[in-house]
């Protein structure tokens, strides 16, 4: 399969675009960037051609590994998969449920393969504890309530994403939130009703409310002060409180397991669990959520006295 990166920042370099040159049994075909020094400075520095006109990109690859901000990811996706081409995206799919689904019917319209790249879904060590959550629901019974954390300390000195005009814009709401729910929606299932509130800068704190009837909360935010970063999340239930592990591996290992994943569901035609379909029931929680904080009736104050 030859691929090409979609992005020259520092993620498409560090990880899209150093996975993809490593793996012996597929071609880095180049980079596309919108400035012509970024594309060359990233293909001199993993391999591969700088492209400054996507559509030069795209008549030469069999699939396309996105790494830029998300809704115009979501544009390009719609372009590459018009042209059959394969999608490598990361999340979150979009910012907008309009996006998302115009992402979905281009998959679905173009018979083209495509993998949101969930850093946790691809480390066994996560996966591995998913699965003995799973066996415990199946034993004792469901999970019962879930508290998650996920801070970015994006002004912090040397953090890469300083300059990331989308983060600043959307917030951690949409940079950690898809992380936090790659973890809770395989764990308590589809969330039916949310309510959120905010905190400093762009922090929010959510509550869902799932159909099998688990209470979870979220708090998430980009530009957690320096020094506070970081995640966590504890799940309990009748099958005992268990706090989700750090894991050992690097995400260029789990790109990689994507990048097969990928070939896979191209060369069976079987779409993968964790394809576009899959990301938009994310970006749809997302969505629910800043909308609940736009209404202006959202919050009960309290009566001090
Ligand atoms: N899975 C993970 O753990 C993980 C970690 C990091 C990032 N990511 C994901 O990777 C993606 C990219 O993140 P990032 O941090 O690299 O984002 P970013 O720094 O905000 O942007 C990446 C690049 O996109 C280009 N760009 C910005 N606006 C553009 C536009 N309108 N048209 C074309 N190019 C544009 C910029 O390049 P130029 O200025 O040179 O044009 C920039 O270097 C996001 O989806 C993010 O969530 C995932």
């Amino acid at each position: 399969m030859r691929f090409g990166v979609l992005g020259t920042g520092h993620w498409a370099r560090t990880t899209h675009g150093t996975a993809l040159a490593e793996h012996p049994e597929v071609e880095l075909v180049g980079f596309w960037g919108r400035d012509a020094g970024n594309a060359q400075r990233a293909a001199d520095e993993c391999g591969g051609t700088a492209f400054t006109d996507v559509d030069d990109l795209l008549a030469e690859v069999d699939a396309v590994a996105v790494a830029l901000p998300p809704d115009v990811q979501a544009d390009l996706a719609v372009r590459a998969a018009q042209r059959g081409r394969h999608l490598l995206l990361d999340k979150p799919l979009a910012t907008t449920l309009e996006n998302a689904d115009a992402v979905v019917r281009a998959v679905q319209e173009n018979g083209v393969a495509s993998i949101v790249y969930l850093t946790y879904l691809f480390q066994p060590d996560i996966t591995d504890w998913l699965g003995r959550m799973r066996d415990l629901a199946t034993e004792h019974g469901p999970w019962e309530g879930g508290v998650f954390r996920w801070a970015g300390t994006i002004d912090a000195p040397g953090n890469p994403y300083g300059n990331s005009p989308w983060r600043r814009q959307r917030g951690g709401l949409w940079d950690s939130g898809p992380h936090a729910l790659s973890i809770l929606r395989p764990v308590f299932g589809d969330v039916e009703r949310v309510s959120a509130g905010r905190g400093p800068r762009d922090a929010v704190v959510a509550a869902f409310e799932h159909a099998s009837g688990a209470g979870t909360s979220l708090s998430v935010t980009a530009t957690a002060p320096e020094g506070t970063g970081g995640s966590f999340a504890t799940i309990w239930g009748p099958g005992g409180r268990h706090d989700l592990p750090r894991f050992t591996g690097t995400a260029q290992e789990g790109f990689r397991r994507a990048v097969d994943r990928l070939r896979d569901a191209a060369r069976t035609g079987r779409p993968d669990a964790l394809d576009v379909v899959d990301a938009r029931e994310t970006v749809a929680v997302l969505a629910a959520v800043e909308e609940h904080l736009a209404r202006p009736d959202r919050a009960t104050a309290v009566a001090h006295s």
